[in-house]
C-alpha cells in the first residue's frame, strides 16, 4: 500500500474540508489515512496522487460519499444525554406546546437531529416527543453526511444490548423484537424523515420544511473547522423558530462563533436560544441584569454569546454584581490577591474575588477550602467558565469524580478553546472508566493544541508537554 506524504495529507484534507467541513487533526489523521487507502484499493489507484485527482473530479462525486463513510465517527447512543431529554420533554416540549395553543397555532411540533449517526438520537427526541404531546403531530427530520449511517438509521433495527438506556416502558411502547435485534415500530418510524444532508453546504434544502421547534446538533462541531463551524452556526439560526431550542452536546458551545444565540440553563442543561433582534440604533448587547436570572425562581441563566473578551467578557457580563464590583475583563489569576483568611481582609464576595482566593488555597494545596471558594464562584456566576475549571479540578483533586465531571463539563461547554480543560475532563472520564468519553475529551485537547499559534514563551513549553501528556494517555491501555 502507497504511504500518503505530508503534501498529499494536506491536499485531502483541503478537498474534503472544502466540501465537508471535516477537519483533521493529528488524532484524526490515522482514522483519515485508513479511510483513504481503503478507497484507493477499492477503486484500483495506482497512487495516492491519482486517488486525490479522482476525489477533485467533478464528475466522480459519489466517491467523497464513499470516502466519509469511512473518515467520519458515528459514535452514538439512545438518550446520550439523559439530563438534555429530561428537560426536553418535561419542560420545553409542553411549554412550547402551551405557547402554540395560546396561539391558535395547529396541534404539530417539528424537531431535527442534526447529525443523526445511526438513529438513535433521531428515535429518542421522537419518542420523547410523542410522550410529552400526546394527540400531536410530532415530525422529526433527521439528517447525517454519512450514507451508511443513514441506512442503519433509517433501517430501524439495533441489537439487544443498544436499547439499555432506553426505559422499559419505551422499549415496550416504541419497539418490537425481531430475533436478536429491536426494531423501531411503526408508528415510531412514521414520526422519523431521514435525509443525507451535508450540514456546512451554503443553501441546505431540508426534507421538513423549517422553522424547526427543537434542533438537536449534538458531537459534530467538534469535527468541523472554525470556519464550517460558524456557516454552521447560521444555518441553524436560520432554521431555528424564533422561540425554539437549540441543544449541542454537554461540551460543546457557539461560544464566541455566533452572536446570534444567547445561552439559558435549565436544571444544569445548556439551550442555546435565538438573541433577541435589537431595536434599530440601539446596542446590540442586551442588558445583562434582564438576561441572567435565577433558575431557583422559575427563571433562567441566559448570556449572549459571540463577543470579543474584550468586548464583553462572559464572566464579567455574567452577572451585574460582577460588572459592578470590577468594570473590565476578569483579572489574570496570576494578579491573585493575598487570602482574606490571612490577610485580615473583609471576606471576598465577588466571584472573581472568590476564584482568586480558591486559587492561590488551591496552590498552597488547601484543596478543601479552596472547592469551598470555588463553588461559591460558580453560584456567583454561573456562566463563568474558569470558575466552574477550578471547581471541577478541585472536586477530582477531592475525589469527587461525579461533581467534578459536571463542573468541567460546563467549563468547556462555556468556553470550548481551553486544552487543559479538555485534558482535565479526558482524565476524570479515564478515573471513572468512561473511555470513549475520555478519548474524545483528550482529542480535543489536542486539536485545540494543533491550532495554538506559538507565541515564543514559555507558554509554547506547556502546551507541548500537555500535548505529550494527551497523546501518552491516549495511548494507554
Ligand atoms: C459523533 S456522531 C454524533 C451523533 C449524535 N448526534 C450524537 O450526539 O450521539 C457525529 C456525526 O456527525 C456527522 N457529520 C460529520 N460532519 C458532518 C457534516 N458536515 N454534515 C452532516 N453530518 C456530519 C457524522 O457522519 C457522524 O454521524
Amino acid at each position: 500500500m502507497p504511504e500518503i506524504t505530508p503534501a498529499e495529507s494536506q491536499a485531502l484534507r483541503t478537498l474534503i474540508a472544502r466540501d465537508t467541513g471535516l477537519s483533521f487533526d493529528s488524532s484524526g489523521l490515522a482514522r483519515l489515512h485508513s479511510g483513504v487507502r481503503q478507497r484507493l484499493a477499492a477503486r484500483g489507484c495506482a497512487s495516492v496522487g491519482d486517488y486525490v485527482r479522482l476525489l477533485a473530479s467533478p464528475q466522480e462525486t459519489d466517491e467523497l460519499v464513499e470516502l466519509i463513510d469511512l473518515i467520519t465517527v458515528p459514535e452514538t447512543r439512545f438518550f446520550r444525554d439523559q439530563r438534555q431529554f429530561e428537560v426536553l420533554q418535561q419542560q420545553l416540549l409542553p411549554e412550547l406546546a402551551r405557547v402554540r395553543r395560546a396561539a391558535g397555532a395547529p396541534p404539530e411540533i417539528r424537531l431535527w437531529s442534526a447529525a443523526c449517526a445511526t438513529g438513535e438520537e433521531a428515535y429518542s427526541l421522537a419518542m420523547v416527543a410523542l410522550e410529552a404531546l400526546p394527540g400531536w403531530r410530532v415530525q422529526v427530520l433527521a439528517t447525517d453526511i454519512s450514507q451508511r449511517a443513514l441506512c442503519i438509521a433509517a433501517r430501524g433495527h439495533y441489537p439487544v444490548g443498544r436499547l439499555d438506556p432506553v426505559p422499559p416502558v419505551l422499549r415496550t411502547r416504541y419497539f418490537e423484537r425481531h430475533g436478536a435485534d429491536y426494531v423501531a415500530a411503526p408508528h415510531l418510524r412514521a414520526a422519523v424523515t431521514f435525509q443525507r444532508l451535508n450540514l456546512t453546504a451554503a443553501g441546505l434544502q431540508l426534507a421538513l420544511p423549517p422553522p424547526m421547534d427543537v434542533i438537536l446538533c449534538e458531537n459534530v462541531l467538534i469535527y468541523l473547522e472554525p470556519a464550517a463551524v460558524a456557516r454552521l452556526a447560521a444555518t441553524l439560526h436560520t432554521m431555528l423558530r424564533a422561540d425554539g431550542y437549540l441543544l449541542l452536546s454537554a461540551s460543546e458551545s457557539l461560544w464566541r462563533t455566533s452572536s446570534q444565540f444567547v445561552i439559558e440553563v435549565r436544571d444544569g442543561v445548556f439551550l442555546h436560544r435565538k438573541a433577541p433582534t435589537p431595536a434599530a440604533g440601539t446596542d446590540t448587547v442586551p442588558d445583562q441584569d434582564s438576561l441572567v436570572s435565577d433558575p431557583r425562581q422559575n427563571r433562567h441563566d441566559r448570556l449572549p454569546l459571540g463577543r470579543q473578551p474584550d468586548r464583553l467578557s462572559p464572566s464579567v457580563r455574567a452577572r451585574g454584581e460582577m460588572s459592578r464590583d470590577r468594570p473590565g475583563p476578569m483579572p489574570s489569576l496570576a494578579d491573585r490577591p493575598t487570602p482574606a483568611a490571612t490577610s485580615g481582609t473583609p471576606p471576598a464576595t465577588s466571584a472573581a474575588a472568590l476564584l482568586a482566593e480558591a486559587q492561590v488555597l488551591a496552590d498552597r494545596g488547601a484543596f478543601g477550602a479552596a472547592r469551598a471558594l470555588a463553588t461559591r464562584a460558580c453560584a456567583a456566576a454561573p456562566l463563568d467558565a474558569r470558575a466552574h475549571a477550578l471547581d471541577g479540578m478541585l472536586a477530582a483533586q477531592l475525589g469527587d469524580l461525579p461533581a467534578a465531571v459536571r463542573a468541567l463539563e460546563r467549563a468547556v461547554y462555556l468556553d470550548p478553546t481551553l486544552p487543559q480543560t479538555y485534558y482535565q475532563l479526558g482524565t476524570v472520564y479515564r478515573r471513572l472508566g468512561h473511555h470513549e468519553r475520555a478519548q474524545r475529551a483528550l482529542r480535543q485537547a489536542l486539536r485545540l493544541l494543533d491550532r495554538q499559534p506559538a507565541t515564543g514563551s514559555v507558554a509554547d513549553t506547556t502546551a507541548v508537554l500537555l500535548a505529550e501528556a494527551c497523546r501518552r494517555l491516549l495511548q494507554a491501555p
